[in-house]
């Protein structure tokens, strides 16, 4: 972790961080992935989502969330008026993971690897600046929050990186879990609010 913080920490611009990031060689597992997955969407967006790693898909177009889980989120975002792809920052959303390669076998990332890449997102966030952070599942809430548990974190604001952050369940569990939708929705609702409150003067 020292090595990354001090490697991100050089870094004042997104691409800066990009580069940095890539050329990072204290995880083994870039060396079994395709692609370096940094972000997607407008990082003028008052939202930033954090997920947990890439898939298969993430892995061979080198984006975060294009997968199937990834046009569930889309889809869930789309309903509160919130797209990556809109240029306006305020219907706009940047998109990223904790970790930027894909594990082998899609498996859920260690500890460890969490922790060396931390630096590396705390700099993402700073640069990004978004008005708030989604955290999608246990894996940014371990990075963020120092715990998981995501069943019971879900839909309670609390602060990550210096500023207000959901938790949310992660879209691959709603493909699985489809009734659980219903507190997503809810969760999407709250995250709209909150954006209608900081809209006020
Ligand atoms: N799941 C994630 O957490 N991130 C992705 O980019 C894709 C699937």
């Amino acid at each position: 972790p020292a090595r990354a913080a001090a490697l991100a920490g050089g870094a004042d611009t997104l691409d800066a961080l990009a580069r940095l990031q890539a050329d990072f060689e204290g995880l083994d597992i870039r060396r079994g992935a395709r692609n370096f997955v940094f972000a997607d969407g407008n990082p003028a967006a008052r939202v930033m989502v954090i997920g947990e790693a890439p898939g298969e898909e993430e892995d061979r177009q080198a984006r975060p969330f294009v997968g199937r889980a990834g046009q569930l989120l889309d889809q869930m975002f789309a309903a509160i008026g919130l797209s990556r792809t809109a240029p306006d920052a305020r219907q706009a959303l940047y998109i990223t993971n904790v970790l930027p390669w894909r594990p082998p076998g899609n498996r859920r990332p260690e500890p460890a690897e969490i922790e060396a890449m931390l630096p590396f997102l705390a700099r993402h966030v700073a640069l990004a600046d978004p008005q708030v952070v989604v955290l999608m599942g246990n894996t940014p809430c371990q990075a963020a929050l120092g715990r998981q548990g995501i069943l019971r974190l879900r839909g309670q604001w609390t602060a990550a990186f210096g500023r207000p952050a959901l938790p949310m369940t992660h879209p691959a569990y709603l493909l699985r879990n489809p009734i659980a939708k219903r507190e997503a929705w809810a969760d999407l609702l709250s995250l709209a609010a909150r954006l209608q409150d900081g809209a006020q003067p």
